[in-house]
C-alpha cells in the first residue's frame, strides 16, 4: 500500500478539528463544571462535607483542563488509579516519541486529544472516592430520552405491531422490514450530544416518515449487498458496536428485535463504553435505565417491549459487553495488535454493526483520505467479521465515495460533513491490506 494520509489534528486552522477543540470541547468542559456543580446540595445532603469537597475537586480538575486546552498546553499522563492508566500513559510516551516532542492539543492528531479529554473528565471523577460512579454526562443523557418520547413511542408501537405479526406468521416483507429498521437505525444517530455541544438535540419528528424524506441523503447506500449477505448467512451472531444513548440506542435495539424475530439473526452482543464518553456514548448503565425507564412507562407498547427485552437479556439472546479498547485512543486497525482478546470475540460474528461517527473515525483511522479511496482499503486490515457502518456525517472525514459525488453534495450543502444530515451505509466482506 501507499503511504497512508495524515491524521486529521488542529494544525489546519480551517478543519473541523480546529473548531471543534477551539469552539466546541471547551463548552463541553464548561457545561460539565456547571451541571457537576448544580449537584452540590443534594450531594452535601447525601454525602456531608466529604461528598461537597469531592464535587469541588472534580469541578477543579475539569477547569483546569479546560484552561489547558485553551492555552495548547501538553497533554499530561493520567494519574488515577482505573487500569487503563498504564496503556494511555505508554501511548503518551509513544507519540512523544513519534512526533519528537510532547503533543499538546492543537499540535497532535485530533482523534487522540479528543479521546483523551473525556478520560481526563473521568480522571477527575476516578480520584474520588464518595463520587467514584458519577456519570458526569447523566442529566443530559437521561433528559435527551425523555424530550424523544414521542418519536420512542411512534417507534415502538409499530415495532410492537411488527414483532405480534411475525408471530402470528403474518406474511411480511422481510426485506423491506430490514431495510426499514436499519434506515431508522442510522438517522437515529443524528441525535448525539456532543456534535450539539451537549445541548439538546432530540429526535422530535416521526422515524418512520424520515426513512423516506432522508433517502436521498444516503451518500453510500449498500443496504442490497448487506441483506443479500444476511440473508445467506443467517441466522448468525450479530454484533451492534453502540454509539449514543436516548433515540438511538431505542432505534438500534428496535433493529435487533426485527433482526431475532425475522430470524435474520440468532444472537445479538451489544457492546458498550466502559466510562462516560462524547457526552451521550452509552453505557451499561445508559443501557439498563433505559430498559427500567420502559418498563415504569404506563404505554402497553414501552410495556410490551420491556417485558421482550427482559426476556432477551435473560434468555441470553442479547448479550451486553463492556471493553476498554472502546475508550481508548486507538483506532481499530491497531485492534488485532493491542488487544487480541476483543479482536478475537469480535471474530466471533457474523456481522458487526458500527453506529456513529466516532466509530467510523475510528474504523478509517481519522485520517486525511481522499473520498474516493475504496472503504475496504481505508479500514487498513481490520476485518475480524463482515462489517457495515451506520453513520451520520459529522466530522470531515469520508470515504469509498464515487469520482465527483463530493463536490456534487458539497455545492448542494457547504456542511454535509459535520451537520449530521448526510449519512452512509458502507458495508465490507474482504480484508483488504
Ligand atoms: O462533532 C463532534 C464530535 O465529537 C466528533 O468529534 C465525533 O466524531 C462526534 O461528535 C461524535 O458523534 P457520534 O456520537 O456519532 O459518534
Ligand atoms: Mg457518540
Amino acid at each position: 500500500m501507499t503511504s497512508l494520509p495524515e491524521p486529521l489534528s488542529a494544525r489546519d486552522t480551517e478543519s473541523i478539528a480546529y473548531h471543534t477543540i477551539k469552539d466546541r470541547l471547551p463548552v463541553i468542559l464548561s457545561k460539565i463544571a456547571d451541571t457537576v456543580y448544580r449537584l452540590k446540595n443534594t450531594i452535601r445532603e447525601q454525602h456531608g462535607e466529604e461528598g461537597a469537597k469531592e464535587l469541588k475537586d472534580i469541578v477543579g480538575g475539569v477547569s483546569k483542563l479546560r484552561n489547558e486546552l485553551q492555552t495548547d498546553k501538553p497533554i499530561l499522563p493520567l494519574e488515577d488509579d482505573r487500569a487503563d492508566v498504564t496503556t494511555w500513559n505508554k501511548y503518551l510516551e509513544e507519540q512523544t516519541s513519534l512526533i519528537g516532542y510532547p503533543p499538546s492539543w492543537f499540535k497532535s492528531a485530533w482523534l487522540y486529544v479528543e479521546c483523551y479529554m473525556y478520560r481526563r473528565v473521568q480522571e477527575a471523577v476516578e480520584k474520588c472516592k464518595i463520587l467514584k460512579s458519577l456519570d458526569v454526562f447523566q442529566e443530559q443523557k437521561q433528559k435527551a430520552f425523555l424530550n424523544s418520547q414521542g418519536a420512542i413511542l411512534i417507534l415502538l408501537n409499530y415495532s410492537m405491531k411488527i414483532v405480534k405479526d411475525l408471530e402470528n406468521e403474518e406474511e411480511l416483507d422481510v426485506e423491506k422490514l430490514f431495510q426499514q429498521f436499519t434506515q431508522v437505525a442510522l438517522w437515529g444517530n443524528k441525535c448525539d450530544l456532543s456534535i450539539s455541544a451537549g445541548f439538546e438535540n432530540s429526535q422530535t419528528g416521526c422515524p418512520l416518515d424520515q426513512v423516506e424524506t432522508l433517502k436521498d441523503h444516503i451518500l453510500i447506500n449498500d443496504l442490497k449487498p448487506l441483506w443479500t449477505y444476511l440473508r445467506a448467512s443467517a441466522p448468525g451472531r450479530v454484533d451492534i458496536i453502540l454509539d449514543n444513548a436516548g433515540f438511538e440506542l431505542v432505534t438500534d435495539l428496535c433493529l435487533a428485535e426485527i433482526l431475532l424475530s425475522t430470524k435474520l439473526a440468532s444472537s445479538i452482543h451489544f457492546h458498550v463504553k466502559a466510562l462516560p464518553w462524547f457526552v451521550s456514548d452509552v453505557t451499561k448503565e445508559d443501557f439498563d435505565w433505559t430498559l427500567q425507564t420502559l418498563g415504569r412507562s404506563n404505554s402497553i407498547a414501552m410495556n410490551f417491549i420491556f417485558q421482550r427485552w427482559k426476556g432477551r437479556l435473560s434468555n441470553k439472546s442479547w448479550n451486553l459487553q463492556v471493553h476498554d479498547y472502546w475508550t481508548l485512543p486507538f483506532d481499530f486497525s491497531e485492534m488485532k495488535m493491542r488487544c487480541s482478546d476483543l479482536h478475537k470475540e469480535l471474530s466471533k460474528s457474523s456481522l458487526l454493526f458500527f453506529k456513529g461517527d466516532l466509530n467510523y473515525r475510528k474504523l478509517v483511522g481519522d485520517r486525511n483520505w481522499d473520498t474516493t479511496t475504496p472503504f475496504a482499503e481505508s479500514l487498513r486490515g481490520f476485518h475480524p467479521a463482515p462489517l457495515c457502518t451506520l453513520r451520520a456525517l459529522k466530522a470531515d472525514v469520508q470515504t469509498g465515495l464515487a469520482e465527483g459525488q463530493a463536490k456534487a453534495v458539497r455545492e448542494k450543502d457547504a456542511e454535509w460533513m459535520v451537520n449530521g444530515n448526510w449519512a452512509v451505509i458502507s458495508f465490507c466482506d474482504r480484508t483488504v491490506q
